[in-house]
Protein backbone atom coordinates (compact mmCIF):
# COMPACT_ATOMS: atom_id res chain seq x y z
CA UNK A 1 0.00 0.00 0.00
CA UNK A 2 1.38 3.53 -0.87
CA UNK A 3 2.06 5.67 2.59
CA UNK A 4 3.48 9.16 3.31
CA UNK A 5 6.38 8.24 5.17
CA UNK A 6 8.30 10.59 7.11
CA UNK A 7 12.29 11.03 5.51
CA UNK A 8 13.41 14.03 7.76
CA UNK A 9 12.26 17.22 9.85
CA UNK A 10 13.25 20.23 10.77
CA UNK A 11 12.75 23.28 13.19
CA UNK A 12 13.82 26.99 13.50
CA UNK A 13 13.23 29.55 16.29
CA UNK A 14 13.87 33.35 16.26
CA UNK A 15 16.94 35.08 17.69
CA UNK A 16 15.93 36.54 20.67
CA UNK A 17 14.66 34.85 23.47
CA UNK A 18 12.51 36.31 26.25
CA UNK A 19 11.36 35.30 29.65
CA UNK A 20 8.45 35.15 32.02
CA UNK A 21 10.56 38.10 34.35
CA UNK A 22 11.04 40.08 31.28
CA UNK A 23 7.55 39.47 30.49
CA UNK A 24 6.66 40.27 33.72
CA UNK A 25 8.53 44.04 33.80
CA UNK A 26 6.02 45.11 30.52
CA UNK A 27 2.45 43.72 31.82
CA UNK A 28 1.01 42.84 35.24
CA UNK A 29 1.70 39.43 35.27
CA UNK A 30 4.30 37.18 37.32
CA UNK A 31 7.02 34.27 36.67
CA UNK A 32 4.80 32.42 39.00
CA UNK A 33 1.46 33.36 37.58
CA UNK A 34 2.48 31.87 34.18
CA UNK A 35 4.35 28.44 34.97
CA UNK A 36 1.59 27.53 37.19
CA UNK A 37 -1.06 27.92 34.62
CA UNK A 38 0.51 27.46 31.98
CA UNK A 39 3.74 25.44 32.04
CA UNK A 40 5.42 28.38 30.05
CA UNK A 41 9.02 30.01 31.40
CA UNK A 42 10.00 31.42 27.84
CA UNK A 43 9.51 32.21 24.37
CA UNK A 44 11.09 33.20 21.26
CA UNK A 45 10.02 36.43 19.53
CA UNK A 46 10.96 37.12 15.54
CA UNK A 47 12.79 40.29 15.76
CA UNK A 48 13.48 43.00 12.78
CA UNK A 49 13.95 41.08 9.44
CA UNK A 50 12.80 37.41 11.00
CA UNK A 51 9.34 36.14 9.16
CA UNK A 52 7.10 33.48 9.37
CA UNK A 53 8.26 32.75 4.97
CA UNK A 54 12.27 33.06 6.62
CA UNK A 55 11.44 31.20 9.64
CA UNK A 56 9.78 28.33 7.66
CA UNK A 57 12.16 28.14 5.10
CA UNK A 58 14.95 27.87 7.59
CA UNK A 59 12.97 24.60 9.27
CA UNK A 60 12.06 23.35 5.57
CA UNK A 61 16.19 23.49 4.51
CA UNK A 62 17.16 21.42 7.82
CA UNK A 63 14.31 18.80 7.21
CA UNK A 64 15.70 18.71 3.76
CA UNK A 65 18.82 18.21 4.84
CA UNK A 66 17.82 15.41 7.17
CA UNK A 67 16.19 14.09 4.59
CA UNK A 68 19.27 14.27 2.36
CA UNK A 69 16.98 16.08 -0.02
CA UNK A 70 16.99 19.22 -2.00
CA UNK A 71 14.34 21.63 -3.07
CA UNK A 72 14.56 20.02 -6.63
CA UNK A 73 13.16 16.60 -4.93
CA UNK A 74 10.05 18.41 -3.99
CA UNK A 75 6.84 18.64 -5.78
CA UNK A 76 4.49 19.99 -3.10
CA UNK A 77 4.89 22.31 -0.45
CA UNK A 78 1.77 22.60 2.41
CA UNK A 79 2.16 25.52 4.64
CA UNK A 80 -0.18 26.10 7.67
CA UNK A 81 -0.02 29.47 9.01
CA UNK A 82 -2.43 31.99 10.60
CA UNK A 83 0.53 34.62 10.17
CA UNK A 84 1.14 34.87 6.30
CA UNK A 85 3.92 36.97 5.34
CA UNK A 86 0.68 39.29 3.17
CA UNK A 87 -2.70 38.52 2.51
CA UNK A 88 -1.63 37.07 -1.03
CA UNK A 89 0.68 35.24 -2.25
CA UNK A 90 0.63 32.36 0.24
CA UNK A 91 3.39 32.48 2.37
CA UNK A 92 4.58 28.64 0.97
CA UNK A 93 5.41 30.31 -2.42
CA UNK A 94 7.55 32.48 -0.70
CA UNK A 95 9.12 29.07 0.63
CA UNK A 96 9.60 27.56 -2.63
CA UNK A 97 10.90 30.58 -4.31
CA UNK A 98 13.79 30.75 -1.31
CA UNK A 99 14.42 26.78 -1.64
CA UNK A 100 14.40 26.95 -5.66
CA UNK A 101 11.57 24.30 -6.32
CA UNK A 102 9.42 26.71 -8.70
CA UNK A 103 7.14 24.88 -10.60
CA UNK A 104 5.26 22.50 -7.72
CA UNK A 105 2.38 22.73 -6.33
CA UNK A 106 2.54 25.06 -3.06
CA UNK A 107 -0.42 26.59 -1.01
CA UNK A 108 -1.10 27.55 2.69
CA UNK A 109 -3.63 26.42 4.49
CA UNK A 110 -5.35 28.02 7.56
CA UNK A 111 -6.68 26.39 10.88
CA UNK A 112 -4.59 27.86 13.18
CA UNK A 113 -3.34 25.95 16.04
CA UNK A 114 -4.15 22.62 14.22
CA UNK A 115 -3.19 23.93 10.89
CA UNK A 116 -0.43 21.54 10.67
CA UNK A 117 -2.49 18.49 11.57
CA UNK A 118 -4.77 19.84 7.95
CA UNK A 119 -1.79 20.37 6.19
CA UNK A 120 -0.45 16.50 7.33
CA UNK A 121 -3.93 15.67 6.05
CA UNK A 122 -3.87 17.40 2.90
CA UNK A 123 -0.50 16.22 1.89
CA UNK A 124 -0.91 12.65 2.85
CA UNK A 125 -3.88 12.57 0.79
CA UNK A 126 -1.80 13.91 -2.40
CA UNK A 127 0.96 11.14 -1.88
CA UNK A 128 -1.18 8.20 -1.49
CA UNK A 129 -3.53 9.52 -4.45
CA UNK A 130 -0.40 10.18 -6.92
CA UNK A 131 -0.69 14.36 -7.05
CA UNK A 132 2.74 14.72 -5.51
CA UNK A 133 5.45 12.33 -4.74
CA UNK A 134 7.68 14.04 -1.74
CA UNK A 135 6.26 16.96 0.13
CA UNK A 136 7.31 19.84 2.26
CA UNK A 137 4.94 19.77 5.08
CA UNK A 138 5.22 23.56 7.26
CA UNK A 139 3.72 24.70 10.16
CA UNK A 140 5.45 28.29 10.82
CA UNK A 141 3.83 31.23 12.58
CA UNK A 142 4.87 34.84 13.95
CA UNK A 143 2.40 35.15 16.68
CA UNK A 144 4.09 37.54 18.28
CA UNK A 145 2.91 40.22 15.14
CA UNK A 146 -0.72 39.38 16.17
CA UNK A 147 -0.75 40.08 20.14
CA UNK A 148 -2.47 42.45 22.07
CA UNK A 149 0.69 43.30 24.13
CA UNK A 150 -1.22 44.91 27.00
CA UNK A 151 -3.30 42.35 27.60
CA UNK A 152 -1.85 39.84 29.97
CA UNK A 153 -4.31 36.79 29.29
CA UNK A 154 -3.00 36.65 25.82
CA UNK A 155 0.64 37.75 25.30
CA UNK A 156 2.47 35.82 27.79
CA UNK A 157 0.97 32.40 26.27
CA UNK A 158 2.59 32.57 22.52
CA UNK A 159 5.87 32.54 20.48
CA UNK A 160 7.17 32.22 17.13
CA UNK A 161 9.03 29.51 14.96
CA UNK A 162 8.51 26.90 12.52
CA UNK A 163 8.82 23.32 12.11
CA UNK A 164 8.69 20.70 8.49
CA UNK A 165 8.71 17.41 7.68
CA UNK A 166 9.45 15.68 4.45
CA UNK A 167 7.32 13.04 3.82
CA UNK A 168 7.55 10.47 0.53
CA UNK A 169 5.38 8.29 -0.85
CA UNK A 170 6.34 4.38 -0.30
CA UNK A 171 4.84 1.14 -1.69
CA UNK A 172 5.14 -0.17 2.09
CA UNK A 173 3.82 -3.46 3.68
CA UNK A 174 0.85 -3.03 6.44
CA UNK A 175 3.48 -2.91 9.02
CA UNK A 176 5.54 -0.53 7.13
CA UNK A 177 6.42 3.24 8.40
CA UNK A 178 4.16 6.16 7.36
CA UNK A 179 0.67 8.14 7.93
CA UNK A 180 -1.32 5.84 9.24
CA UNK A 181 -4.64 7.91 9.97
CA UNK A 182 -5.35 11.08 10.39
CA UNK A 183 -8.75 12.67 11.56
CA UNK A 184 -9.87 15.96 11.17
CA UNK A 185 -12.52 17.97 12.77
CA UNK A 186 -13.84 21.74 12.84
CA UNK A 187 -17.08 23.78 14.79
CA UNK A 188 -17.39 27.00 13.59
CA UNK A 189 -20.06 27.18 16.59
CA UNK A 190 -17.11 28.44 18.98
CA UNK A 191 -15.49 30.85 16.33
CA UNK A 192 -15.96 33.58 18.58
CA UNK A 193 -13.88 32.20 21.42
CA UNK A 194 -10.38 32.50 19.77
CA UNK A 195 -10.30 34.75 16.99
CA UNK A 196 -8.24 37.96 15.50
CA UNK A 197 -10.47 40.92 15.40
CA UNK A 198 -9.29 42.40 12.13
CA UNK A 199 -8.99 41.03 8.34
CA UNK A 200 -8.82 42.09 5.06
CA UNK A 201 -12.43 41.43 4.41
CA UNK A 202 -13.88 42.81 7.49
CA UNK A 203 -12.09 45.62 9.18
CA UNK A 204 -9.30 46.13 6.61
CA UNK A 205 -6.62 45.83 9.38
CA UNK A 206 -4.66 42.54 10.84
CA UNK A 207 -6.14 42.88 14.04
CA UNK A 208 -5.61 41.58 17.51
CA UNK A 209 -5.65 37.67 18.84
CA UNK A 210 -8.93 37.36 21.52
CA UNK A 211 -9.13 34.36 23.67
CA UNK A 212 -11.76 33.31 26.40
CA UNK A 213 -9.25 31.48 27.45
CA UNK A 214 -10.92 29.43 30.31
CA UNK A 215 -13.64 28.16 27.70
CA UNK A 216 -11.18 26.91 24.77
CA UNK A 217 -9.38 24.97 27.81
CA UNK A 218 -12.58 23.05 28.58
CA UNK A 219 -13.67 22.12 24.89
CA UNK A 220 -9.70 21.53 24.13
CA UNK A 221 -9.43 18.73 26.81
CA UNK A 222 -12.85 17.00 25.38
CA UNK A 223 -12.14 17.70 21.84
CA UNK A 224 -8.50 16.37 21.62
CA UNK A 225 -9.37 12.98 23.98
CA UNK A 226 -12.54 12.14 21.35
CA UNK A 227 -10.22 12.49 18.49
CA UNK A 228 -7.54 11.14 19.65
CA UNK A 229 -9.48 7.84 20.64
CA UNK A 230 -11.13 8.33 17.42
CA UNK A 231 -7.98 7.81 15.49
CA UNK A 232 -7.01 5.35 17.65
CA UNK A 233 -10.16 3.16 16.35
CA UNK A 234 -9.74 3.64 12.66
CA UNK A 235 -6.01 2.56 12.65
CA UNK A 236 -6.86 -0.19 15.22
CA UNK A 237 -4.47 0.74 17.64
CA UNK A 238 -4.61 0.69 21.54
CA UNK A 239 -3.80 3.80 23.48
CA UNK A 240 -0.86 1.89 25.25
CA UNK A 241 0.73 0.76 22.29
CA UNK A 242 1.68 4.55 21.44
CA UNK A 243 5.16 5.15 21.78
CA UNK A 244 5.44 8.81 21.72
CA UNK A 245 2.43 11.73 21.71
CA UNK A 246 3.49 15.10 19.97
CA UNK A 247 0.26 17.34 20.94
CA UNK A 248 0.31 20.95 20.24
CA UNK A 249 1.84 22.36 23.22
CA UNK A 250 -1.06 24.90 23.95
CA UNK A 251 -0.75 23.98 28.47
CA UNK A 252 1.02 22.09 30.18
CA UNK A 253 -2.50 21.12 31.86
CA UNK A 254 -4.17 20.27 29.01
CA UNK A 255 -1.25 17.46 27.96
CA UNK A 256 -1.57 16.47 31.32
CA UNK A 257 -5.86 16.21 31.53
CA UNK A 258 -5.05 14.97 27.96
CA UNK A 259 -3.05 12.08 28.68
CA UNK A 260 -4.99 11.46 31.75
CA UNK A 261 -7.92 10.80 30.23
CA UNK A 262 -6.14 8.42 27.65
CA UNK A 263 -4.54 6.39 30.96
CA UNK A 264 -0.82 7.70 28.88
CA UNK A 265 1.99 7.87 31.01
CA UNK A 266 3.61 11.03 30.96
CA UNK A 267 6.58 10.30 30.15
CA UNK A 268 5.40 9.38 26.58
CA UNK A 269 4.45 13.21 25.50
CA UNK A 270 6.98 15.27 24.41
CA UNK A 271 6.83 18.55 26.15
CA UNK A 272 7.84 21.75 24.35
CA UNK A 273 6.04 24.15 25.79
CA UNK A 274 8.03 25.69 28.50
CA UNK A 275 10.62 26.47 25.82
CA UNK A 276 8.99 27.43 23.23
CA UNK A 277 5.36 28.59 24.66
CA UNK A 278 2.45 28.16 22.43
CA UNK A 279 3.77 28.22 18.49
CA UNK A 280 0.17 27.61 16.93
CA UNK A 281 0.76 25.48 13.46
CA UNK A 282 4.73 25.26 14.42
CA UNK A 283 4.15 23.49 17.81
CA UNK A 284 4.08 20.41 16.64
CA UNK A 285 6.41 19.86 14.10
CA UNK A 286 8.80 21.82 16.60
CA UNK A 287 8.13 19.28 18.96
CA UNK A 288 8.55 16.88 16.90
CA UNK A 289 12.13 18.02 15.76
CA UNK A 290 13.09 18.21 19.12
CA UNK A 291 11.92 14.80 19.79
CA UNK A 292 13.54 13.15 16.77
CA UNK A 293 16.79 15.28 17.34
CA UNK A 294 17.08 14.14 20.89
CA UNK A 295 17.04 10.53 19.81
CA UNK A 296 13.72 9.89 21.94
CA UNK A 297 11.76 9.09 18.47
CA UNK A 298 13.35 6.07 17.01
CA UNK A 299 12.48 4.21 13.76
CA UNK A 300 9.72 2.18 14.46
CA UNK A 301 8.10 4.00 16.94
CA UNK A 302 4.38 4.63 17.04
CA UNK A 303 3.55 8.46 17.36
CA UNK A 304 0.47 10.32 17.73
CA UNK A 305 -0.10 14.01 16.62
CA UNK A 306 -2.70 16.06 17.99
CA UNK A 307 -3.53 19.29 18.10
CA UNK A 308 -6.72 21.30 18.86
CA UNK A 309 -6.77 25.72 17.59
CA UNK A 310 -9.20 28.78 16.47
CA UNK A 311 -12.60 27.85 14.43
CA UNK A 312 -12.62 25.82 16.96
CA UNK A 313 -10.45 23.09 14.41
CA UNK A 314 -8.93 19.92 15.52
CA UNK A 315 -7.39 16.50 14.92
CA UNK A 316 -4.86 13.89 15.43
CA UNK A 317 -2.29 11.72 12.90
CA UNK A 318 -1.03 8.28 13.81
CA UNK A 319 2.32 8.00 12.41
CA UNK A 320 4.70 4.93 12.19
CA UNK A 321 8.30 6.29 11.89
O1 LIG B 1 -3.66 27.17 21.01
C1 LIG B 1 -5.06 27.22 20.95
C2 LIG B 1 -5.63 26.65 22.11
N1 LIG B 1 -5.48 27.53 23.24
C3 LIG B 1 -5.52 27.03 24.43
O2 LIG B 1 -5.60 25.83 24.52
C4 LIG B 1 -5.55 27.93 25.62
C5 LIG B 1 -6.45 27.32 26.62
N2 LIG B 1 -6.59 28.08 27.87
C6 LIG B 1 -5.61 28.14 28.77
O3 LIG B 1 -4.53 27.65 28.58
C7 LIG B 1 -5.92 28.80 30.10
O4 LIG B 1 -7.31 29.02 30.19
C8 LIG B 1 -5.17 30.13 30.31
C9 LIG B 1 -3.71 29.86 30.53
C10 LIG B 1 -5.37 31.03 29.11
C11 LIG B 1 -5.71 30.83 31.55
O5 LIG B 1 -5.61 29.99 32.69
P1 LIG B 1 -6.87 29.85 33.67
O6 LIG B 1 -6.42 28.99 34.78
O7 LIG B 1 -8.01 29.38 32.82
O8 LIG B 1 -7.05 31.32 34.19
P2 LIG B 1 -8.32 32.28 34.07
O9 LIG B 1 -8.48 32.77 32.69
O10 LIG B 1 -9.46 31.62 34.72
O11 LIG B 1 -7.84 33.49 34.98
C12 LIG B 1 -7.60 33.33 36.38
C13 LIG B 1 -7.15 34.65 36.96
C14 LIG B 1 -8.01 35.83 36.56
O12 LIG B 1 -8.13 36.69 37.66
P3 LIG B 1 -9.47 36.70 38.56
O13 LIG B 1 -10.57 37.06 37.61
O14 LIG B 1 -9.57 35.32 39.11
O15 LIG B 1 -9.15 37.74 39.57
C15 LIG B 1 -7.21 36.52 35.47
O16 LIG B 1 -7.46 37.90 35.38
O17 LIG B 1 -5.83 34.96 36.49
C16 LIG B 1 -5.81 36.28 35.96
N3 LIG B 1 -4.81 36.35 34.91
C17 LIG B 1 -3.51 36.62 35.09
N4 LIG B 1 -2.81 36.91 36.22
C18 LIG B 1 -1.49 37.12 36.08
C19 LIG B 1 -5.00 36.11 33.57
N5 LIG B 1 -3.84 36.24 32.91
C20 LIG B 1 -2.91 36.55 33.83
C21 LIG B 1 -1.52 36.79 33.77
N6 LIG B 1 -0.86 37.07 34.90
N7 LIG B 1 -0.83 36.74 32.59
Amino acid sequence: MIRSVIRGSGSALPDRLVTNEELAEQVDTTNEWIVERTGIRQRYIAGEGETTSSLATAAAERALEAAGMSGNDIDLIVLATATPDQTFPATATRVQQALGCNGCIAFDVAAVCSGFLYALGTADSMLRTGMAKRALVIGAETFSRILDWEDRTTCVLFGDGAGALVLEAEDVAEDGPGVLDTKLHADGEHNQLLYVDGGPSTTGTVGKLRMKGREVFRHAVVNLANVLKETLAAAGVEAADIDWVVPHQANARILDATARKLGLPAEKIIVTVDQHANTSAASVPLAFDVGIRDGRIKKGDLVMFEAMGGGFTWGASLVRM
